[in-house]
């Protein structure tokens, strides 16, 4: 069987590939338990592709208490080794407006009481306890995010290069003085589920690479500080903004 190419991670508003063709369904028990869902493999311009619903097919799940270890843990038992993190994000810097897509190329993480490495419970414990020091310098792998930066260009679709992606615990959205740090600290974009699905990654030893869909305004960042947020305008902006996306995908 033809090795699989890239897995897709969809995150709010993207629950699957229209695509993708001959899908195949997984349900896949891994050794940190349940995914959010089945895995779906399918080809697309003669490669195999896996798409996986972040928070589940029917948004059900979370970003609190998504199973991000069986999740990746999935992918890779599948032969999956790398994997294109698809993030709904609220933009926070100038040139993050909704609809923007972008490719972060830094994080910082702010979530808290997530099961956030795999040196934690089993299998670990019972496999004697090896301690994992990945090097995280640089979050997102180089030549994963530079073929998506080039996919971008190939098929046409802008997509910013680099920002800061600041990772918040959810799942209510954040109040304005959060924002007003996380801009100070240097964050581009906000979303909740940019980690620890990241740093998971790098210790199972995928590669990885974010693509960031910003669906609004983080709380106080648009040009109408009191706006209130909708989980319409969310969706909306989601559906919009990834217009480009099956063709930046066919691309990489
Ligand atoms: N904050 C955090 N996560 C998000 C946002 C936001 O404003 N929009 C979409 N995901």
């Amino acid at each position: 069987m033809q090795a699989i190419d890239l897995a897709v991670i969809g995150g709010t508003g993207v629950y699957r590939l229209a695509e993708l063709e001959d899908i195949e369904s997984h349900v896949v028990e891994t050794r940190f338990g349940l995914p959010s869902g089945p895995v779906r493999v399918g080809r697309l311009e003669g490669r195999r592709v896996a798409f996986l619903a972040r928070h589940g097919e029917g948004h059900s799940v979370p970003p609190h208490l998504i199973n991000y270890r069986a999740n990746l843990a999935a992918l890779q038992d599948l032969g999956v080794r790398r994997v294109l993190a698809l993030n709904t994000v609220g933009g926070i810097t100038v040139a993050c407006g909704p609809r923007v897509l972008a490719c972060p190329d830094q994080l910082i993480d702010y979530t808290w009481g997530r099961v956030s490495t795999l040196c934690e419970g089993e299998p670990w414990a019972s496999a004697g306890g090896e301690v994992l020091h990945v090097d995280f310098g640089e979050p997102y792998t180089r030549s994963l995010r530079a073929a998506v930066v080039d996919a971008a260009a190939h098929a046409g679709v802008e997509l910013l290069d680099g920002g800061c992606y600041g990772a918040t615990q959810g799942p209510r959205l954040e109040t304005r003085a959060e924002i007003a740090r996380l801009r100070r600290d240097g964050c581009d974009l906000v979303g909740m589920t940019g980690m620890p699905e990241a740093g998971l990654a790098r210790e199972l030893g995928l590669d990885y690479a974010c693509l960031a869909i910003v669906a609004n305004w983080a709380a106080g960042a648009g040009p109408d500080p009191d706006e209130v947020i909708t989980l319409q305008d969310v969706l909306d902006n989601v559906a919009a903004a990834s217009a480009g996306l099956p063709a930046l995908l066919r691309a990489l």
